[in-house]
């Protein structure tokens, strides 16, 4: 095979990461995503703003969880592990069903009943993943996944498993390589909080690399330049706004329906180091930025992502992010993840016609 053939993020960056020399990674060619310049943002070229679109969507299962389930799931095995269990808003469980369905082992599932986008769960479906619906929300599923961790043979994969963040810190290798630099503002969707966290520790590690190295431009607090982390919430679900947990979380972005973040201390540590800020923002905004997107960029992401680039708009109109700044937007999942949201909100009419030339040819004409 081609000896440039990407692999999977294990094979690229092993060395950074806390995993056994012999152990045998379970991985489905995750990582190595897009870094996308938006060319048609009116609002974010009039200021010489590069802006680009970490786009996580195009990961296997389509969201940023297979980088830290590649990490997770290959220590699992590697510890003799049988079975993996989570409680997830979606994303997570389609991951896991993913990659235990690849290692061989059981997928043990928490969902919050009636409140998971359709792609999720068929992923979670075909993989094999044993699905308990709860009646409750996903701190109840978190709170019950942390219980019975203590008592069942299980290894929890969610984000409190040091080697999700591990694998998740990765991304922040790659924009780095792609950039030659750190950008100014990496913005974010936050909702457990464990991805704002794991980006930190990468371009935290990075900086002290450089550092170390001495190869790269080197700031006054003695570390190569890092970005501000700007963490972006949904309205309804927004307990880094009220400054505490949120008992019934809201939102149409149901990937971050989250009340009761479990990354709370790191994720308001990489907010303060980096001198950035929190911020919220109402459904509405966030699905009419999901659909600048997909209509301006040809990029298509789901609600939650969309929270990241609802939050640079947002502040680069508000003058809080500088005029000539590079930005990078995480966009966390697909589009598709969520058809039953996208088409519900499109305004985009379906015209029927007739299966013949002429009104072919006349629907055209009216609306060249
Ligand atoms: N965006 C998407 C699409 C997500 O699925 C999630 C989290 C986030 C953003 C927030 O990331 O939790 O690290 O702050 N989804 C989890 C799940 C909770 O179960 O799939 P976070």
């Amino acid at each position: 095979m081609d000896k440039e053939h990407y692999t999977g993020l294990i094979d690229r960056y092993r060395s950074i990461l806390p995993l056994a020399e012999d152990s045998q990674a379970i991985s489905l060619c995750e990582g190595n995503t897009p870094l996308v310049l938006c060319r048609n943002l009116e609002q974010v070229n009039r200021k010489g703003i590069k802006l680009y679109l970490k786009y996580e969507g195009l990961n296997p299962t389509g969201s940023f969880k297979d980088r830290g389930m590649t990490v997770a799931v290959t220590q699992a095995v590697y510890e003799g592990s049988r079975a993996i269990l989570c409680a997830s808003t979606g994303n997570t469980s389609a991951s896991a069903a993913a990659y235990a369905a690849r290692a061989g082992i059981r997928a043990f599932v928490l969902i919050p009943e009636g409140n998971i986008a359709m792609g999720k769960l068929a992923q979670a479906m075909m993989h094999g993943a044993i699905i308990l619906q709860i009646r409750g929300n996903f701190d109840d599923g978190m709170r019950l996944v942390k219980e019975v961790a203590e008592k069942a043979p299980v290894n929890i994969v969610n984000s409190i498993n040091p080697y999700r963040l591990q694998g998740q810190k990765t991304a922040a290798y790659e924009i780095v390589e792609a950039l030659g630099c750190a950008p100014d503002f990496h913005c974010i969707p936050v909702g457990n909080a464990g991805n704002i966290s794991a980006y930190w520790m990468g371009y935290s590690e990075l900086a002290e690399d450089v550092h170390n190295q001495g190869t790269r431009a080197v700031t006054a607090s003695g570390l190569a330049a890092r970005p501000r982390m700007l963490g972006y919430q949904a309205a309804g679900a927004a307990p880094f706004i009220s400054g505490k947990p949120v008992e019934k979380p809201e939102t149409v972005a149901t990937a971050i329906r989250i009340g009761h973040p479990q990354s709370w201390d790191l994720a308001q540590a990489a907010v303060k180091e980096s001198s950035g800020w929190f911020n919220a923002f109402s459904d509405e905004e966030i699905l009419a930025t999901q659909k600048l997107l997909t209509a301006n960029e040809g990029i298509f992401c789901e609600p939650a992502s969309a929270t990241s680039v609802t939050g640079a708009l947002h502040d680069i109109e508000h003058g809080k992010i500088s005029e000539g700044s590079t930005v990078v937007c995480t966009l966390t999942g697909h589009g598709l993840k969520d058809p039953d949201i996208a088409i519900r909100q499109s305004s985009t009419e379906l015209i029927n016609i007739d299966a013949e030339l002429d009104s072919v040819k006349r629907a055209i004409l009216e609306n060249l």
